[in-house]
């Protein structure tokens, strides 16, 4: 860790705080400066994030069968949309390009025609990380497979045909920090004081937490301890409701780590899920390591449903990844294992990586959410590979 750096991104927070009105920013303010900013944030560093040398694994880091599922997914989706020419698909969070590279490498060799009706565009509010994509892109793939970077503002509205995805995006999202304090709703806010980064508890920085808790359905009352905190997203939302306008005909598919409503705000989770992660370690200080750890939460899916409503959108399917993975044919992938000719120690790493991706206990809790505009449901949902019924 660079102890300069740490100082010259606090700098700068000191900066934001005593700048801003109140000396107070919301913590939203302060984890995007943590993670985003373009100097000393977590991910515009040029420092490996991403596996084992770096603070967390991804599926996508595990293993390319994670790519390649999901490969098989995008091209029955293609095919069930009538073989749209062109196709988009919209990767939102790109990483360091490991899942588009994989994703193309695999539909270029088992898929070619879907690969000729493509487009493929990455969605990436990081620039070191973009430099990374377009270096690890441009060693990867042949000449012929041309991928295109652009903001979602860039987009027009109403102009994609096609499949915007993420995976582990909006964990990565700032988020506001809420506290339940003498039955009333406040938010959590980052001060500077006596030298020190502090918290501070004030009314809410916007209406629109009270109107999110409304239209998720969830109540605080006396069942919610004092000082009960937990995050809400509202960037994610704002995010949701551009990717839906900017969508004319297809799909929204969203893998990430967290709960349905109910659960993520359930009483008894009474410190919600900000964690941060700094080489394989989690703990839940966000003020510390600044701009060398990762800080995220959970992703609350109820609101994506239903705010993805509310913008347009029609929900499809919600399942888990170990179930989504198996029905795409990762169980097959685990039996082929026994019949190769591969050295013992490679079928064993093989059989963790694949393992590693359906783990009940991890990955394989992740959640796959299909979200659609302007394709006729009932029919999607009887035969979307990865959303079947499991049996
Ligand atoms: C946890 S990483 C996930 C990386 C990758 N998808 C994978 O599977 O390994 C989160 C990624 O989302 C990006 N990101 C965060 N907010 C974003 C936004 N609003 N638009 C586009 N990318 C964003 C980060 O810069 C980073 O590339």
């Amino acid at each position: 860790m660079n102890i300069d750096s740490c100082n010259f991104l606090l700098e700068k927070i000191i900066n934001r705080i005593d700048t801003s009105p109140d000396k107070k920013i919301t913590f939203a303010e302060y984890m995007d400066l943590c993670l985003y900013d373009w100097e000393y944030g977590y991910y515009t560093s040029n420092d490996i994030k991403i596996g084992t040398q770096g603070d967390f694994f991804t599926s996508t880091s595990i293993s390319p069968d994670f790519a390649q599922l999901l490969g098989i997914q995008l091209h029955q989706i293609w095919e069930i949309s009538g073989k749209p020419q062109p196709f988009y698909l919209v990767e939102m969070g790109a990483g360091e390009g490991t899942l588009a590279s994989n994703i193309l490498v695999f539909l270029s060799e088992y898929y070619p025609d879907f690969i000729e009706n493509l487009e493929y565009i990455i969605i990436e509010k990081s620039d070191a990380l973009k430099d990374k994509q377009k270096c690890h892109l441009s060693k990867n793939l042949p000449e012929s497979i041309n991928v295109k970077w652009s903001s979602l503002d860039e987009l027009e509205d109403n102009s994609i045909v096609g499949c915007f995805f993420s995976n582990e995006l909006i964990d990565a999202i700032a988020v506001h920090l809420i506290t339940w304090k003498k039955e009333q709703l406040q938010e959590i806010y980052v001060t500077y004081n006596e030298g020190k980064i502090q918290q501070v508890c004030d009314v809410l920085s916007t209406h629109k937490i009270a109107n999110y808790f409304q239209t998720i359905n969830i109540n605080f009352s006396a069942t919610y301890p004092e000082d009960y905190t937990t995050e809400v997203n509202l960037q994610a939302l704002d995010w949701l409701e551009k990717v839906a306008n900017k969508l004319k005909q297809g799909y929204l598919l969203t893998i990430d780590y967290g709960y349905i409503a109910d659960k993520y705000y359930h009483p008894q989770r009474f410190q919600g899920t900000l964690k941060c992660y700094y080489q394989h370690r989690h703990h839940n200080n966000p003020y510390i390591n600044l701009g060398f750890q990762d800080i995220t939460s959970h992703v609350n899916f109820t609101a994506l449903e239903t705010y993805g409503l509310q913008y347009g959108l029609s929900n499809i399917g919600y399942t888990q990844q170990a179930l989504f993975l198996m029905n795409l044919g990762l169980g097959d992938r685990l039996n082929q294992l026994s019949y190769t000719k591969l050295p013992l120690p490679e079928i064993l790493s093989r059989r963790n990586q694949l393992h590693n991706l359906i783990n009940p206990q991890g990955l394989g809790n992740f959640k796959v959410l299909l979200q659609s505009k302007n394709i006729d449901v009932e029919k999607n949902k009887v035969i979307l590979q990865g959303f079947k019924e499991f049996s």
